[in-house]
């Protein structure tokens, strides 16, 4: 009875504490945006390593003389790293820490990018690659994992949108350096720079934010939630008064952190299963949310950009022109929910998304159905399809690439977060996969079906955000589950 009681005080303590944390002003809020930058370092790594390939495929087919299906393969043997990287850090990060996973990532970044700059063989390359996917894959959930234990719950969708505006960065930044490499090398990719050839250099470039990635973790502090969770109460306390401010009473906050943990236990994959022996419902909606985020296609995109657009009959160089376009696109888009997502909501977002992306999807897929015979699309079709890809990445941007990597911070209970949060990014990283290893073939069937295809996704994004999304703006991690 008295322990019952007692239970209630701390809820409504923990309620109110809640409330007044989502009020609370940060004393420090440079610091925290200092703290979140850095962490997203990782989201830059993980924008800048799967994009900078695009730019380094024809050397390598050339360099090592194979053909299309092989180099398929070599990309998105990557992305397989990206799911098992994923797949680890959750459990790591519960074990070791936050930090020192990041410092790991950092580790295999660098590795793999001296790696793949200066392969033996095609076999090592692709040795690398998968290296560098495990980095990824571990960036992508230790970022969203960290940013949101570190910040006060009123800038939280906004300090998380780091990540994703770190990631469309690091797309951004990777295409102009192998631009500039490429102009280097007289538009030859297997010409030499800096006495390597291009493509090597595109890939060994990494090895630069991935030092600093590395570095920049020694700078930050661990997450207070991971240290109470390994009892090391003291110094959670001071870092939160430093993150959450003053403002707040540390003792009530540490006490409602704790409590919503209920045992000191770290969390495993078993603490994700639920009564009937099945995934809890809670990692299932992570989960749907990672897969319609891939399913609408972005990273067709992204990654076939310059292939896409020179298969309808746009040149190579201002191929590479648009590719560019798509991406400050991308930029502009970010930007947009970052101001949008702590004051409008996370799920209003993602509709407006959803319905966006629909229709251009379906005007892509309209215009794609124009193709002739050799593979251009006249001017009207050709015209419609520019702006609807474009369009298509801006209604992207500002919902579901942001709002995904947010609520997959944040939508967890603490005791499962990173367990969950890793279960969510891997199964990212296998639709990922499985999006951009399809698309060849999809598009030599029917390019417009392909669209066609992305766009039912797009549509049916819109009653699962309804029916199972719950918005998580302004509350306390402590709130959520
Ligand atoms: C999101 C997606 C990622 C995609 C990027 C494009 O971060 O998770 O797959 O490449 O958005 O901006």
């Amino acid at each position: 009875q008295r322990g019952r009681a007692q239970e209630k005080t701390l809820t409504s303590t923990a309620m109110a504490q809640g409330s007044e944390g989502r009020k609370a002003q940060p004393d420090h809020l440079g610091h925290v945006i200092f703290i979140t930058a850095a962490a997203a370092m990782g989201g830059f790594l993980f924008g800048y390593d799967s994009s900078v390939i695009n730019g380094a495929v024809e050397g390598i087919r050339g360099k090592y003389d194979i053909g299309s299906a092989a180099l398929a393969q070599v990309i998105a043997i990557a992305l397989i790293g990206c799911a098992v990287g994923a797949a680890v850090a959750g459990k790591l990060a519960d074990r070791i820490g936050r930090i020192r996973v990041m410092q790991i990532s950092a580790t295999l970044f660098t590795i793999s990018a001296v790696g793949s700059a200066v392969p033996f063989s095609l076999y090592d390359l692709a040795f690398w690659r998968v290296l560098g996917g495990m980095a990824i894959g571990m960036a992508s959930v230790i970022g969203p994992a960290y940013i949101a234990e570190v910040s006060p719950p009123a800038y939280r969708g906004r300090l998380g949108a780091f990540q994703q505006a770190a990631i469309v960065v690091g797309i951004a930044v990777s295409q102009l350096v192998n631009w500039g490499i490429l102009n280097a090398a007289d538009g030859n990719q297997r010409g030499k720079v800096l006495g390597i050839e291009a493509w090597q250099l595109m890939l060994g470039v990494m090895v630069v934010p991935a030092v600093l990635y590395g570095l920049l973790s020694f700078a930050i502090p661990e997450s207070p939630r991971f240290l109470i969770s390994i009892g090391k109460t003291d110094k959670a306390k001071e870092i939160l008064a430093e993150v959450e401010g003053h403002a707040i009473d540390v003792d009530k906050r540490v006490a409602e952190i704790e409590h919503a943990m209920h045992s000191e236990e770290k969390s495993t994959f078993k603490d994700l299963i639920g009564g009937k022996g099945g995934l809890l419902p809670i990692v299932w909606v992570g989960i749907g949310l990672s897969v319609f985020q891939q399913f609408v296609g972005i990273n067709v995109a992204f990654y076939y950009s310059s292939t896409l657009w020179q298969s309808v009959g746009v040149n190579p160089e201002s191929s590479f022109f648009y590719s560019f376009t798509t991406s400050i696109i991308n930029i502009v888009g970010t930007v947009i929910a970052m101001i949008l997502v702590d004051r409008i909501g996370r799920k209003p977002l993602a509709l407006v998304g959803s319905v966006g992306m629909a229709l251009s999807l379906a005007l892509e897929a309209w215009a794609f159905a124009s193709k002739t015979a050799d593979g251009t699309l006249p001017t009207t079709q050709g015209t419609v399809a520019l702006v609807a890809a474009h369009a298509f990445v801006l209604f992207f941007a500002l919902s579901w690439g942001v709002v995904v990597w947010v609520f997959l911070g944040e939508m967890f209970p603490n005791r499962i977060r990173a367990a969950a949060l890793g279960v969510a990014a891997s199964a990212q990283w296998v639709a990922n996969w499985a999006i951009t290893a399809s698309f060849p073939s999809l598009a030599d069937w029917n390019l417009s079906g392909a669209y066609v295809i992305y766009a039912v996704f797009a549509v049916l994004s819109i009653p699962f955000v309804l029916k199972f999304v719950k918005e998580t703006k302004g509350k306390a991690l402590e709130e959520m589950g």
